[in-house]
């Protein structure tokens, strides 16, 4: 089995690649700060992983128009890990975002197309890319978008919670297509990468290009809210301290060919993440007095 050492173990993917490398030692903040470098090396030193995965990121996307410190996290130590992993011939994987892309396209974007991000956010996973390319680190970089799950918060949950509340009407964005991706699926997707020795970018994303309209509604139809009305919106209605792509499709075509399989749709997923979502809710069963 390869030694792996999870990064932002903790996290909504984090949580997710520990369940598909199992035997991995994850760790997140405070245990580990990725922006300390001497405290990354030492944990390389005494672990001696043969591989590592990153998925610690500062993802606070709005706050980071006015607040300078996700670029440490998501920029600056991205570099640090990558020379780190080169000095130790150790493998790294690294997770980045759609929103290195420029927001307007006619086609889903491929590894190769150029970027532009559109917000601060994107700007500074785009450093970080490009510290994983200067450090000529082996391993590859995955880029992913619209991620939901279990462990953390998300769309799907945000809808959902507003029909459990007993808001019978919705207001959601039709104006912004991408695709959403499902953590466990992306977290697989990246051990089949590691496993067909993936090198360089490559772009995963549940299959079925979506506006949050749309995802809303198939959200809500599975769950069983068919009663609430959602009304498509435009990205002006809600105005948001950082700019969204409007379009943000990836194509994970290299994917596919990589690991000799396509991503499922993102409503089969949708499906499953609401069976784990219902699961989590459910009181628990308490053992009869006798
Ligand atoms: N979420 C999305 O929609 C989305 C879309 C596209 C790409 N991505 C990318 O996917 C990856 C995983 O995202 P996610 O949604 O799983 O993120 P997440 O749930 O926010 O998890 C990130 C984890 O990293 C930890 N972390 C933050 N700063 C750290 C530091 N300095 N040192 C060590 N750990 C630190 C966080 O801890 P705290 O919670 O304590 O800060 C958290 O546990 C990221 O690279 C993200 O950019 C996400």
């Amino acid at each position: 089995m390869t030694r792996t050492l999870i990064l932002g173990a903790r996290g909504m993917l984090g949580r997710e690649l520990a369940a598909q490398f199992p035997g991995a030692l994850g760790l997140d903040l405070p245990d580990l700060d990725i922006r300390d470098e001497g405290a990354v090396r030492a944990v390389f030193a005494a672990e001696r992983p043969a591989l590592v995965l990153n998925a610690a990121a500062d993802t606070r996307v709005d706050l980071a128009e006015s607040d300078a410190a996700h670029l440490a996290v998501n920029d600056i130590a991205v570099g640090t890990l990558a020379r780190a992993c080169k000095s130790g011939g150790i493998t790294l994987g690294h997770v980045s975002t759609d929103y290195v892309f420029p927001g307007r396209g006619t086609r889903p974007w491929r590894e190769d197309d150029p970027v532009d991000p559109v917000n601060a956010y994107g700007r500074g996973k785009l450093g970080g890319e490009r510290r994983f390319l200067e450090s000529g680190v082996k391993g590859f970089v995955v880029r992913t978008s619209w991620l939901f799950g279990a462990y953390g918060p998300n769309f799907v949950d945000t809808i959902l919670k507003q029909a459990e509340a007993g808001n019978s009407e919705l207001k959601v964005v039709a104006d912004q297509e991408g695709r959403a991706t499902y953590a466990p699926d992306l977290a697989r997707a990246i051990r089949l990468l590691f496993e067909k020795g993936a090198s360089g970018f490559v772009h995963f994303a549940n299959a079925g290009g979506t506006t949050w309209y749309t995802f809303a509604r198939e959200a809500l139809r599975l769950a069983g809210f068919e009663e609430v009305v959602v009304r498509p919106c435009t990205t002006a209605d809600f105005p948001r301290p950082a700019r969204r792509p409007a379009y943000s499709v990836l194509d994970t075509a290299l994917y596919e060919r990589t690991v000799g399989e396509k991503p499922r749709p993102f409503v089969e997923a949708l499906a499953d993440y609401l069976a784990v979502r219902a699961a989590k809710q459910a009181p628990v069963a308490s053992t009869p007095a006798s």
